[in-house]
């Protein structure tokens, strides 16, 4: 298949994350950026790469919401954003995600379930009373975000899908689709982007089904038009742009602990005791804070214990980390 030349330029931002797949930026170099400029500029010229689909969602407030926490702003939640399927710096999926078409969509529910199915995006919508629930957002890379999230319980969804009693994990599967998503050819991981949860993690209330954020429909660059959210992970288990959600009997495959399993364990549970190999896990960077607010201790499970420690009773943290 043909590459689509996407320009890459080494840059002192570049995060942990992105160092370690953005194999063509660091081949390619500054005399690469020159020869690849002509295609970014297009793409910066689309009159759709900033996001602008407003299309409302009515939501209830949930009691699960985090309360007593300062939003961060809609501009940082929609432009500050890890969508490696389009691009690998923070600012590139607001610029690239506009290639994403979010109608037709449709989720495939396969495995170990008494009727497999496909669900119409719009279907999905309307299966559950759309909550607004506030929750902390904790990134691997040590940074942070509050962000009103709008979905459901997963719980409520995987109930009527009626899984086997076979079924211990469920696999989320995002799009993977060149021709939209162009810069899967770029970045060195193994597609579709895909994460796993096991059944009583992905049977806990809070890990949620989304939909939209500040009461609106997901932007493209955050996972439009479904996708995972889980506040006690770090953000990566949460899988965007999904199309399958498959119920298996072993462990699935997961993007990160794939590409560098030292370094991201399946479980991936925000942790400030466990460090990532190469940086601490005890502070975060508060996106859009002022300064004397944005250096602020991580909480263990990011602040959800009471919700979630006794998934993980008995289990060595450090271990599966
Ligand atoms: N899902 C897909 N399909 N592709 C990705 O690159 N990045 C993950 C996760 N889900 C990613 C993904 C990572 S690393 C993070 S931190 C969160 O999405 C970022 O979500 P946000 O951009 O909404 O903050």
């Amino acid at each position: 298949m043909k590459k689509v030349d996407i320009p890459k330029i080494p840059s002192s931002e570049i995060t942990p994350q992105s160092a370690y797949i953005n194999r063509r930026a660091f081949m390619a170099g500054a005399a690469g950026a020159a020869a690849l400029a002509t295609p970014f500029l297009r793409h910066l010229a689309h009159p759709k790469s900033v996001q602008a689909d407003t299309q409302k969602l009515t939501t209830v407030p949930s009691k699960y919401s985090s309360t007593g926490l300062q939003l961060t702003s809609y501009n940082d939640i929609t432009t500050y954003n890890n969508f490696y399927e389009f691009g690998v710096e923070k600012s590139d999926p607001s610029h690239n995600a506009w290639r994403l078409k979010t109608r037709p969509w449709t989720v495939k529910v396969s495995g170990l379930v008494k009727k497999p199915k496909t669900f119409d995006i719009d279907t999905l919508l309307k299966l559950q009373p759309m909550e607004e629930r506030v929750y902390r957002h904790r990134c691997v890379e040590a940074w942070s975000m509050v962000i009103p999230w709008a979905g459901y319980s997963l719980s409520e969804f995987i109930k009527q899908c009626e899984p086997l009693g076979s079924a211990k994990y469920v696999q989320f599967l995002s799009l993977d689709n060149p021709q939209e998503e162009p810069w899967i050819h770029e970045v060195d991981l193994d597609w579709p982007y895909s994460e796993g949860l096991r059944m009583d993690e992905a049977m806990n209330p809070l890990a949620l089904l989304t939909f939209g954020l500040y009461g609106q429909v997901l932007p493209n660059q955050d996972g439009a038009p479904i996708r995972m959210v889980l506040p006690w992970k770090y953000g990566f288990k949460s899988a965007k742009s999904l199309v399958e959600i498959k119920f298996v009997k072993n462990q699935p495959r997961t993007t990160w602990n794939e590409s560098a399993p030292n370094e991201y364990g399946f479980y991936s549970n925000v942790n400030p005791n466990v460090d990532h190999p190469r940086w601490s896990q005890k502070y975060e960077r508060v996106i859009g804070a002022p300064f004397w607010k944005a250096r602020q201790p991580t909480l263990m499970f990011n602040g959800y214990g009471d919700q979630v420690a006794y998934l993980y009773k008995g289990m060595d943290l450090r271990k599966d980390f």
